[in-house]
Parts: C-alpha cells; sequence; structure tokens
C-alpha cells in the first residue's frame, strides 16, 4: 500500500478559530479525517503531522525514505516564504511533493506571493480552502497510481 505524509505548517493548529473569514471555520482534525477516509476508499495509508517548528519539518521530510513514504502533501504555511531549510529537504529527498494552500496566496499580501517550495514540488493547488487539501490529495494518489 501507498504511504502519504501530510505535513501541515504552523499554526494550522488553529484552523477553525484562526481568521475564519480567510482560512474558514473547519478545524485541522476535521481535514485530517476527511483525508483519511478519502485515502482509506484509496488503499493508501496516511500520516498526519502538525508542527509550528520548522526543524521539526525538516526532520521528518528527511526521514521519508527510512519510513518508506511515498509522497508528501504539505502546507508549509507562514514558511512557504520562508523556508530555505524545508526546500532543500523536499529537494534532497526527492519524492514527490505536492503544496496546498487553503487560501489564495498570489491574492493575498504581496510577501506570500513567492513560495520557496513551489520550484521543488511537484504542483500547487492553493485558494480553494479545504478542497485544496482533497484536491491536492486526489492528485497524490492519481500520481502514486501511475
Ligand atoms: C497558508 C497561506 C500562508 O501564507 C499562511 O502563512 C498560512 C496558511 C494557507 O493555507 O492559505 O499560514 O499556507
Amino acid at each position: 500500500m501507498s504511504k502519504i505524509l501530510v505535513i501541515h505548517g504552523p499554526n494550522l493548529n488553529l484552523l477553525g478559530s484562526r481568521e475564519k473569514d480567510i482560512y474558514g471555520a473547519t478545524t485541522l482534525a476535521e481535514i485530517n479525517n476527511k483525508l483519511k477516509s478519502i485515502a482509506e476508499k484509496n488503499n493508501v495509508v496516511l500520516e498526519t503531522l502538525q508542527s509550528n517548528h520548522e526543524g521539526e519539518i525538516v526532520d521528518a521530510i528527511g526521514k521519508v525514505k527510512q519510513n518508506q513514504i511515498d509522497a508528501i502533501l504539505i502546507n508549509p504555511a507562514a514558511y512557504t516564504h520562508t523556508s530555505i531549510a524545508i526546500r532543500d529537504a523536499i529537494a534532497a529527498v526527492n519524492v514527490p511533493t505536492i503544496e496546498v494552500h487553503l487560501s489564495n496566496i498570489y491574492a493575498r499580501e504581496e510577501f506570500r506571493h513567492t513560495s520557496l517550495i513551489a520550484p521543488v514540488s511537484y504542483g500547487q493547488i492553493s485558494g480553494f480552502g479545504v478542497s485544496s487539501y482533497i484536491l491536492g490529495l486526489e492528485a497524490t494518489i492519481n500520481l502514486l497510481k501511475k
């Protein structure tokens, strides 16, 4: 069975109460449950991690080969725009990585327009709320079936 690691970056633990007008009212637990049910239906194993710490995310990416992860689905949150370390980790492990964002980062403040992660990602989905995660997972599953 294929295994996908879902990584949620900083402050996404606050979903449900955080800037609801931008990120919606769905909690992270609800998102993970939805993703897990889609994964189950497709016979895919899902591991999830939320971290507010860059190093913890870098460590998790660095262990994907050891943990037999076939693909990564990541919302790097604010680290999207700042983290060379996460970008380098993704480049280092060479496992297909799909980047997702709840909000449309290109329609927001200018500092959000640059993703350091996009150039090392297979693709990016941005702006569809919780559907960004669902579309991202479906795309990842389709990719693994190829
Ligand atoms: C985000 C967009 C980022 O710019 C922001 O820092 C986040 C969430 C999104 O999902 O829309 O924390 O990644």
